[in-house]
Order: structure tokens, then sequence, then C-alpha cells
């Protein structure tokens, strides 16, 4: 079987990862990558560490409105389909990359897996949500990582080609967290100690496009009863600019980590660092007193290293780590969020149940795909009218 996979953003070369190796086991795998991230930091590091096979074609779209990134990616990807004629198309998660890859692939009659399916946030206004709702609806197999997903699948009437195969992430952590223990000296190079600090990311467009409330994140960071190391994302350090809130980038003249990275200013706790590579975060976070995020990956993380989270934002997809007790939803207020940091230490205790799976997601889906080989071509039809 030969398939396309189509990456383009920083979580989706992590879940690649695993996916990739199984793939070419057992088929022929072609990987597109859109361009949709293309600083080293953001991309290549990722491909290096992880040892993803390099992309056979990159689409060099980079920045742009959803619109326009978005049309750039179809017309590349249709042109990449049309000519390498693949038996499916895989697309993970939901990234603008995501829904590019189905509507391209969906219109050309390739069948679509998509890895990650069945979440939802319920909030329309994030444009991952539409992504997610359009990329599923499109698919012809949706993997997904627990029975939540399957029951959300089948109360919008998608029942055919639907598989619990786990979390795809959950291979990533088994696979890369006691590498990232024997290679990251990211401690070190930061200065600071295990369950000393807290590691913080804030990306999402509901935060960093809202000025009041990247305001009350950057407060209630700096008020965390702990250092806080935060690898800032290019688009939210593009933000902090745009909405004049310089005072919490670190003055150019304070004091560096004692690895000479990042800097720490005396009168705030905010340690703020170029974007890190995989192998790097997974140390920070597994050595972390409490991680404070508004990344949906990263929120599957904490839980599977057992490290309390605190989401900034209002609601979560990962509802099952909110009920187990690990994740707190504390949205963008200054004063909730310190303290939920400082109560973060009470979460240790409680019972840590399996939530997405074993960590073999990779093998089931390589499997599956085998095993649908047999019955080609899939049925296309769809039960929802
Ligand atoms: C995207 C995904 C989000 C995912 C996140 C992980 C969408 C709609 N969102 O958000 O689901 O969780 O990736 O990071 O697809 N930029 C750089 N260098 C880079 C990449 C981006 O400078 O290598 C800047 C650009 O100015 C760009 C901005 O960051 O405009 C945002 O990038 P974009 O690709 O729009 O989405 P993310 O915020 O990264």
């Amino acid at each position: 079987m030969r398939v396309v996979t189509i990456v383009g953003a920083r979580p989706q070369f992590i879940k690649a990862a695993p996916l990739s190796a199984e793939l070419r086991r057992r088929h022929e795998e072609y990987l597109v990558h859109t361009g949709q991230h293309y600083d080293d930091n953001m991309s290549d590091v990722f491909f290096r560490e992880l040892n993803i096979p390099p992309p056979d074609r990159h689409l060099g779209v980079g920045s742009g409105s959803h619109a326009a990134q978005t049309a750039a990616m179809l017309e590349g990807i249709e042109k990449v389909l049309l000519e390498v004629k693949p038996d499916a198309v895989i697309i993970y998660g939901d990234t603008n990359s995501t829904v590019a890859g189905a509507l391209a692939a969906a219109k050309l009659h390739i069948p679509v897996a998509h890895v990650e399916a069945g979440l939802r946030s319920f909030d329309r206004r994030m444009p991952e949500e539409i992504n997610r709702v359009v990329a599923d609806h499109l698919s012809a197999w949706l993997f997904v990582p627990s029975q939540v997903s399957v029951r959300q699948l089948a109360a919008e009437g998608i029942t055919e080609g639907v598989h619990d195969v786990g979390d795809i992430m959950a291979d990533s952590v088994r696979l890369f967290a006691p590498l990232a223990r024997e290679r990251s000296d990211v401690l070190k190079r930061l200065g600071v100690e295990p369950g000393g600090y807290f590691v913080a990311t804030v990306h999402r467009a509901a935060n960093t496009d809202d000025a009041e409330r990247l305001a009350g994140i950057l407060e209630g960071l700096s008020n965390a009863p702990r250092p806080v190391v935060l690898p800032l994302h290019p688009r939210t350090r593009a933000a902090i600019r745009r909405h004049g809130l310089e005072q919490y980038l670190p003055s150019p003249d304070c004091g560096r980590g004692a690895g000479g990275e990042g800097f720490r200013d005396a009168d705030k706790n905010l340690l703020i660092i170029e974007p890190l590579g995989y192998l790097d975060i997974l140390q920070l976070q597994q050595n972390a007193a409490a991680i404070l995020t508004d990344s949906g990956g990263i929120q599957k993380e904490a839980y599977y290293l057992g490290i309390p989270c605190i989401t900034l934002r209002d609601e979560t997809e990962w509802i099952e780590t909110v009920e187990a007790g690990w994740n707190r939803l504390v949205g963008a207020d200054a004063e909730r969020i310190a303290a939920a940091a400082k109560e973060s230490s009470a979460v240790i205790d409680r019972p840590h149940p399996v939530l997405y799976g074993d960590g073999h997601a990779a093998e089931r889906i390589a499997a599956i795909l085998a095993d649908l080989c047999g019955s080609w071509p899939p049925n296309l039809t769809c039960d929802v009218q």
C-alpha cells in the first residue's frame, strides 16, 4: 500500500515519528511537509532528533492568513497526490495542514486516515475545532484515542471506519522520554533543579490575539511560587510586542540562565527562552513541579509523565485528564493561574488511571491499514445525509 503522509506543524512531527517508522515497515510512505512551521527550532530539529525521514516533498507554504495558508497547501498537496497516486492519505490532529490534506484527498476520492480523530472543544471560534470537524467528516478511517471520541463521532453520525487505537502521543512519550533523560542537558543549561521550577507554553490564538488574556497569563506566570521556564512560540513573541506587553520580556541587560540560555529578570519569575526541541521539552516537563499550558499535546504529555497540569484555557478536548484530577482549567485569569500553581503539588497523590491506551497506537494503525488493503477499494459512500 502506498500512503502519502501530510505534516506541517510542530506537533505533527512528534506524532509522525512513531507512525512513520511503523508505516515504513509494512507500506510505502511518501512524506509531504507543507512548510506551515519553518524555523529550525519549530521544524528541522524534530526531524533530526526523532529520526524522521526527510520529507519527500516540501511545499514551503509558510505563514499567512488562514485562507491564504490553507489555499496554498491545497494547491500543493493536490499536485503531489495527482503525481504520486497514493492508496490513502494520512493526516494528524487539527492544524491547517490537516484540513488541507483532508480536502485535497477527499476531492480526488483518495481515502483519508485521520490520526487523533474525534476530539472536540465545542468552541467553533478555535481554528483547530473547525479543522477537526471538517477533517473527521471527510475521513474514511478515524483513529481515535479513547471511547469518548468514539461516542462523539457516533453523536455526529460517524460510526464506520472508527478505530480506538489509543493516543499516538503516548507512543512518542514512551519512545522518547527515556532518550530525553539520557541525552538532554536542558536543566543544566537553564540552571534549574528537578522539581524546583514550572514549565509553561502559550500559543493559542484565543490567548495571543486578545491583549487582556495574554496580559493575564503573563502576570499569573510571573506570580507563580517558583521560576517559570517559558519557551516562547514565535506567534506569542510577536503578540507580546504587538500588544505592548514588553515589560514581561526580559530586559537586554538582565542576567542569563546558568548555561547562558534564556534570561532571568531579578524581579520576575519568568525565564523566557527560544522554542525547544522535543527531547529538551520532554526532559524539562518530566522534571517540572507542574506544567502550565494552552497546548493540547502538552496536557497529555503532562499526564503520561505524571506531572500536574494547569490549562490556560476555559475548555479542553482532553477532558479525561480533568476528570482524573490531574488537569485544572484556569483560563487566563492572573490570580487563578498563580493560585493553581501554588496548589499544584496536592495532585500527585491521586490515582493515575490509564486514559489513552498503552503507547502502541502506531503498530495498531499500521496493522489496520494493512488489513484494509484486502478490502480495496474502500467504501467512500457515507451514512451521514
Ligand atoms: C499551529 C496550529 C495549532 C498547533 C500549533 C503548534 C493551526 C490553525 N494551528 O498553530 O493547532 O497546536 O501550530 O505550534 O494550524 N511562525 C514562525 N516560525 C515558525 C512557525 C510559525 O515565526 O516556524 C509564526 C508565524 O508568524 C505565524 C505564527 O507563528 O504567523 C503562527 O503560526 P501558524 O502556523 O499560523 O500557527 P500556530 O500558532 O503555530
